[in-house]
């Protein structure tokens, strides 16, 4: 008889490989139930694709889904879980702000609304717009490290690049940067499987600290609008209406979740990659113009969002297995990356692989806003490496980090000479 397929993200080895499990799941059972989760955990491509593309089955509304989850956890009497079952959902922090809805965790009319608004701010005109910026800023990051020698690449270039450019987009002075930094590292927190009551009341407070600081901010705009996203937001006034107060707060906040600590998993684990991969890395030296290519190979070949969270609407069938009405669905993105039936050999990073349709943006209605700023940003930041130094190695052994959904080194130690 065939042993149940067992999954434990818990372990201490997942974060730093979740694929060995993954690819046990996507062979063995690819609509798996898992008791640990209390949920369905999906590892195929098509899969993946089916119930992020059909959200009149699916919803991404997480209120309803935490709801189901603390209903579940009660009839299995956990009542004093240290940490208790929550759904990782960063839609939720914004929630606090009232129960104000986000574009990330809304379904349609209220998404169709929120996300026409904010289409018009994230155009791929203002990327473009932004793109001399990321150049200098990513030029004067570089500039602090030594011509020849060891550096922290996270530290040095994936974590500040993506706060200072979004922190410019939105308008905020220079002289708050640093503190937006600290507040936007705390808030990526969210994503924990499990969070312990500190990790739940920092967030609270970063959240509080983070209302007060764009409350502040967004009424100045009102008053005096500039040339910047908050302003635009507030100024977007047609069809849908424009943002409220509070849908603008909720807004930003989702940014600094939604968009910071994914783009530095994007940077820090593209050039993990590259390192583990010299021949790409020198291929791509001779082509910078490959770049683009690249970096849609790094995002396929280990997806800095790892899962997307649905709810089941109604009963359903996926695989062969009865889902019900009120389950949670996670679309694990990285594993539906290394689905052989969609990507022949898969464990290979390859950055020569034609027409890469991964999935790590999401896909269908929610399909990432920042998608294009996210794209530049690591372009710039791997060519300006490469272009910099004639030798770039790894400078020690990576640490991979991040959460169940979240994934990029922790650390990266990179060697470089001139
Ligand atoms: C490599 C970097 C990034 C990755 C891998 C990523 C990934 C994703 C994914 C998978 C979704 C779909 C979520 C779902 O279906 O539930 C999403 C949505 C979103 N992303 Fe990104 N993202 C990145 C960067 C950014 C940036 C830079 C921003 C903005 C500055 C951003 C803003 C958003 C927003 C607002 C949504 C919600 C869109 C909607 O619900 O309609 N993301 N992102």
């Amino acid at each position: 008889m065939n042993e149940p397929i067992v999954f434990n993200p818990f372990v201490p080895s997942y974060r730093k490989n979740p694929y060995l499990q993954l690819k046990r799941l996507q062979t063995g059972d690819p609509v798996h139930r898992s008791d640990a989760l209390q949920a369905w955990v999906l590892t195929r491509y098509d899969d993946c694709q089916l119930v992020t593309r059909d959200v009149e089955g699916f919803s991404s509304d997480a209120r309803i889904a935490q709801a189901t989850l603390e209903a579940a956890a009660k009839r299995q009497g956990i009542t004093d879980a240290p940490m208790g079952l929550r759904l990782p959902n960063p839609g939720r922090v914004s929630r606090r702000l009232g129960e104000e809805p986000t574009v990330i965790g809304s379904d349609p009319p209220g998404h169709t609304r929120l996300r026409g608004i904010v289409n018009r701010a994230f155009t791929p005109r203002a990327v473009e717009a932004m793109k001399p910026r990321i150049e200098a800023i990513t030029a004067a990051l570089l500039d602090e490290l030594p011509d020849s020698g060891t550096f922290e690449a996270m530290e040095a270039l994936a974590q500040p690049l993506p706060s200072i450019v979004i922190a410019e987009m939105l308008g905020i002075p220079p002289e708050d940067r640093s503190q937006f930094r600290q507040w936007s590292n705390a808030i990526a927190s969210t994503t924990n499987l499990v969070q312990s009551p500190e990790s739940v009341q920092r967030v609270q407070e970063t959240t509080a600290a983070l209302v007060d600081y764009f409350g502040t901010f967004i009424a100045e705009r009102e008053r005096e609008p500039r040339e910047d996203l908050i302003s635009t937001l507030l100024r977007a006034e047609d069809e849908g209406g424009r943002l409220s107060r509070n849908e603008l707060l909720a807004f930003c906040i989702l940014l600094l979740v939604a968009g910071n600590e994914t783009t530095t998993n994007l940077i820090g684990g593209g050039l993990h990659s590259l390192l583990a991969n010299p021949e790409a890395l020198a291929a791509l030296r001779g082509r910078p113009e490959a770049m683009p290519d690249a970096v849609e190979e790094m995002l396929r070949y280990d997806s800095p969002v790892q899962g997307l969270v649905r709810f089941a609407r109604n009963d359903v069938e996926i695989g062969g297995k009865q889902i019900s009405a009120g389950d949670i669905v996670i679309c694990m993105l990285g594993a539906a990356n290394r689905d052989p039936a969609q990507f022949p050999d898969p464990e290979r990073f390859d950055i020569d692989r034609p027409d890469i349709r991964h999935l790590s943006f999401g896909y269908g209605i929610h399909y990432c806003v920042g998608a294009p700023l996210a794209r530049a940003e690591a372009d710039i930041a791997l060519r300006a490496v490469l272009e910099r130094w004639p030798t770039v190695e790894p400078g020690g052994e990576a640490e991979m980090g991040g959460t169940f959904l979240i994934r990029g080194p922790q650390s990266l130690p990179v060697s470089v000479t001139r």
